[in-house]
């Protein structure tokens, strides 16, 4: 017979776990051994080690044979060729990590590991072990949970469900509690990891069992970023050493390895103790120096390192809350998981912010738990026979399965059925139908335990029994979640994305809408994007140029379990139709060289867009485009994390491109949004500074800052001149007020007319840039444009240039003059030409029907 086990497929560490009730020869003595170790209604499989979890580390040795697991984990301080770590990261991308002797894909790394976790499993519970629900995080995107089943498959399992680990996590908590919960109740889940974020809202009800109401997180946030945030500060300790680590150089691998590895252990420490030292043996630089280091660290500078990232967690928190519809009111509890969640200040940050302290669950195990429990209703299958998994409603239950073909059994309509209780009160017989489906209806059951044999004969011979225990703890069903889309999918639209399937929709799942054309052209293409990351796309080409705008376009999408995707759109004015399944590429991550200039383009191409885009496209956008430059702003000048930084650009990318420039003159309220809420941040950073001097002020500034953000956006985004101005005054009000505090009486100028200066000049030198890539793209058609456009942008570089600057005033006056007076002018014109230039694409564009209603 075989087994369905739970596995928690971790960045760093990875678990293994079965239900309780499986069919496990010599349980007691298992345990007993310690190699099965009971927690709650399931089995955790320990490895040789007695240990619950195991690194998720691979050494290949230098004739092809994997180590996997603390000892692969330990050669990282060792010398010698480091161990493939962290890879879960970068499923989906074609990034190789070196593993000892080999360079191996993600999928491969991961592979290894499955097949060393079913290998444990198998020798411990001598039974073969062939099928897994395994955990993936929220925010893996399509494809990468795809890899993670393909793994799974490469070492011998089926992977029958990626389960999503939040709802793993909250699985497991309500089930351990499922005795006491009687009211309806609503948790947050904090799963902060070793390589991902994830938070989700999750509601328990005692009808209904429970459900998951949104998710939000970070695919690339977890303890790993801590430890490179050390491993940046102890370079930064040491400038005697060589450590500037170059990711695309295989040969530092070695030295990043190491030195994540101390980091890692300081950073555990710091979780108990208020100070440790970075102590480190064997490691050497990159130029191959033996280090000798002995680093004091304390625990309020690590907490500084980090503040920024747990920050960022609870803006998610927010926004999970948000998408289920609710407030920090609403919880009946905050449940933290993930290793990371060890950290005193995840913890300190999260009651600061709700004003209730989160209770810190199993936080190594509950993942894995969680898909054993999955796993527990998985219909169990032997042999010849396979069982659904009873839902015990007292006082009866149905008992049902199927019998499957196999050498003693032909056809499986030939079986017959038998159903005994183990007190012989129940004795029942079914036939199986054509496909072997059988079912016992009704069958009573007592309170408690209720155990049961089901046998199958043919022809007279018996081929098969099993027994089977139902018990009738009114337990919440744990079957109320399927595989569910973790992203907004979304088409796009001329106008920016539109959301056609929502977060958290189960799989499989079909939906069919319409849209309708809003350009001219000869073909047509309809692009799917996942979250913020364009997946590919369907089209219909060859179409006749005059099909008229406005007709309509049916589109259909279907996800399968599996994560297949399949697309249709028609166009059924011309009986023209395209189809397509989604093969999401995996993605190739490009070098330094490309990540570096594509960050220049999306920074520039959001400046620029700023200040001409509707109010509430800059309210909506803004502040998720910020945050991801900042970030993205960290990663590139750091050049340790390409996927990371690729994946960041891609969302940053599709949200840049996805703002339509507002081309009526005139309409744009100044100064624009992102102004604003620069000088509110600003205000900000000037009440942190002031809490040193004046903690009452610091605190009246601070709390200030909703209000004025709030009354600033309504009358922004309502357009309303008159009271955007009275905002903006009121926001300066407070930063004069705040300087002077600070500076006793004098505020200081924010921009010299030096820096500004640069700046103007910096925008011109873009401007021209963006003109002669526009030229280019069109094949110097519209050459004489672009010339006179080149022409006007000389003249004012010239005019900027010649500013004196050594006078403040008369300086930074003559560059607002050149900036507003001409550049932005230029600017909106500019615009407007490369959008006409734009339009003329043989695609046509898209847009939601004039008369529907938007979902
Ligand atoms: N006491 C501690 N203090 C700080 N960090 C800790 C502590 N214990 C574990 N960690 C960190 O927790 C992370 C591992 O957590 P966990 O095992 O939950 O992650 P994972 O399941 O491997 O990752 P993910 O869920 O992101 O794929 C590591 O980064 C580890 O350094
Ligand atoms: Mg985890």
């Amino acid at each position: 017979m075989s087994i369905v086990v739970g596995i928690d497929l971790g960045t760093t560490n990875s678990c293994i776990a079965i239900p309780a009730d499986a069919e496990v020869p010599d349980k007691e003595a298992l345990i007993a051994a310690r190699r099965l170790r009971p927690v709650g209604d399931s089995l955790i499989v320990a490895n040789p080690d007695r240990s619950p979890t195991t690194p998720s580390a691979v050494w290949i040795d230098p004739i092809g044979t994997p180590i996997v697991g603390q000892l692969a984990k330990n050669k990282a301080r060792l010398p010698g060729a480091p161990p493939a770590m962290f890879f879960k990261r970068n499923m989906g991308t074609d990034q190789l990590v070196t593993a000892g002797h080999a360079r191996l894909t993600p999928l491969e790394a991961s592979t290894h590991i499955l097949r060393h976790l079913k290998q444990v499993a198998e020798e411990v519970l001598g039974v073969p072990v062939e099928r897994a629900v395994v955990t993936v995080p929220a925010f893996f995107e399509t494809r990468a949970k795809n890899e993670t089943t393909r793994a799974g498959q490469a070492a011998g399992l089926e992977v029958v469900e990626t389960l999503i680990e939040p709802v793993a996590a909250a699985l497991a908590y309500t089930h351990e509690r499922a005795r006491e919960l009687t009211e309806p109740q609503t948790f947050l889940v904090y799963d902060l990891g070793g390589g991902t974020f994830d938070t989700s809202v999750v509601t328990w009800d005692p009808e209904v069992g429970f459900e998951n109401r949104s998710f939000s997180g970070d695919r690339y946030l977890g303890g790993f970023d801590f430890d490179r945030r050390i491993v940046s500060w102890i370079a930064a300790q040491l400038p005697e050493y060589d450590l500037a680590i170059d990711s695309e150089n295989p040969a530092d691998g070695k030295v990043e390895a190491q030195l994540l590895s101390v980091a890692e252990g300081a950073k555990h420490d710091l979780s108990r103790y208020p100070e440790t030292e970075i102590v480190s043996q064997y490691c050497e630089d990159r130029r191959g120096t033996p280090m000798n280091i002995g680093l004091p660290i304390r625990r309020e500078e690590f907490e500084e390192m980090i503040a920024d990232r747990i920050r960022g967690t609870l803006d998610d928190c927010d926004r999970a809350l948000a998408r289920a519809g609710m407030t920090a009111a609403d919880l009946d509890e905050i449940v933290m998981v993930g290793g990371s969640s060890r950290i005193p200040l995840v913890a300190s940050m999260l009651t600061e912010h709700f004003g209730r302290g989160p209770r810190l669950l199993n936080p190594d195990l509950c993942v894995a738990l969680g898909a054993a429990l999955k796993a527990a209703n998985v219909p169990s299958r032997s042999g010849h026979l396979e069982l659904d998994r009873p839902e015990a409603l007292p006082p009866e239950t149905d008992i049902g399965g199927r019998v499957l073909a196999g050498p003693d059994l032909a056809s499986p309509a030939a079986a017959q059925l038998v159903l005994t209780s183990d007190d012989g009160l129940v004795y029942l017989t079914e036939t199986a139908d054509g496909e072997g489906r059988f079912l016992f209806a009704d069958v009573p059951l007592r309170e408690g335990e209720n155990g049961f044999t089901v046998q199958v004969s043919a022809h007279g011979r018996e081929i098969e029994s099993r027994r089977l225990e139902v018990t009738t703890d009114d337990k919440p069903r744990s079957d109320a979640t399927g595989d569910v889309l973790a992203h907004d999918f979304s088409v796009e639209l001329v106008d920016g994305l539109h959301a056609v399937v929502r977060a958290g929709t189960m799989v499989p799942y079909r939906t069919d809408f319409r849209l309708e054309t809003a350009s001219h052209g000869s073909s047509l293409r309809v692009g799917l994007v996942e979250g913020l990351v364009p997946i590919g796309e369907v089209s219909i080409r060859d179409l006749p140029t005059d099909v008229s705008v406005g007709s309509t376009v049916e589109v259909t999408l279907e996800f399968e379990t599996g994560w297949t995707i399949r697309a249709e759109a028609r166009l059924p004015q011309v009986g023209a139709e395209g189809s397509a399944v989604i093969d999401i590429p995996q993605r190739a991550v490009p070098g330094w060289p490309e990540l570096t200039e594509r960050h220049r383009q999306v920074v520039t191409g959001w400046a620029e867009k700023r200040d001409a885009i509707p109010p509430a496209d800059a309210i909506r956008v803004g502040p998720a485009l910020d945050r991801l430059l900042a970030e993205l702003a960290e990663l590139v000048r750091e050049r340790i994390d390409p996927s990371k930084t690729h994946h960041k650009l891609l969302e940053a990318e599709t949200l840049v491109q996805g703002l339509r420039v507002a081309t009526t003159a005139g309409s744009a309220l100044n100064p624009a949004i992102g102004e604003f809420e620069d000088n509110l941040a600003f205000l900000a950073r000037l009440a942190d500074r002031l809490v040193d001097h004046d903690p009452v002020e610091a605190e009246r500034f601070r709390g200030a800052i909703p209000g004025l953000r709030a009354t600033g956006r309504a009358a922004y985004a309502a357009g309303n001149k008159m009271d955007w101005h009275l905002a903006n005054e009121a926001v300066r009000d407070r930063i004069n007020a705040a300087e002077r505090m600070l500076h006793g009486g004098r505020a200081p100028q924010q921009f010299t007319a030096a820096e500004f200066q640069v700046a103007v000049l910096q925008e011109v030198e873009y401007l021209r840039r963006s003109i002669q890539e526009m030229d280019q793209a069109s094949g110097g058609l519209h050459r004489v444009d672009a010339d006179a456009f080149l022409r006007e942008l000389d003249t004012i570089a010239e005019d900027a240039a010649e500013v004196d600057v050594r006078d403040e005033a008369a300086g930074n006056r003559r560059l607002v003059e050149i900036y507003r007076g001409r550049i932005m002018p230029l600017r909106a014109r500019a615009d407007r030409w490369m959008e006409q230039i734009r339009e003329g694409s043989p695609h046509i564009g898209l847009r939601l029907p004039k008369n529907s209603l938007e979902k």
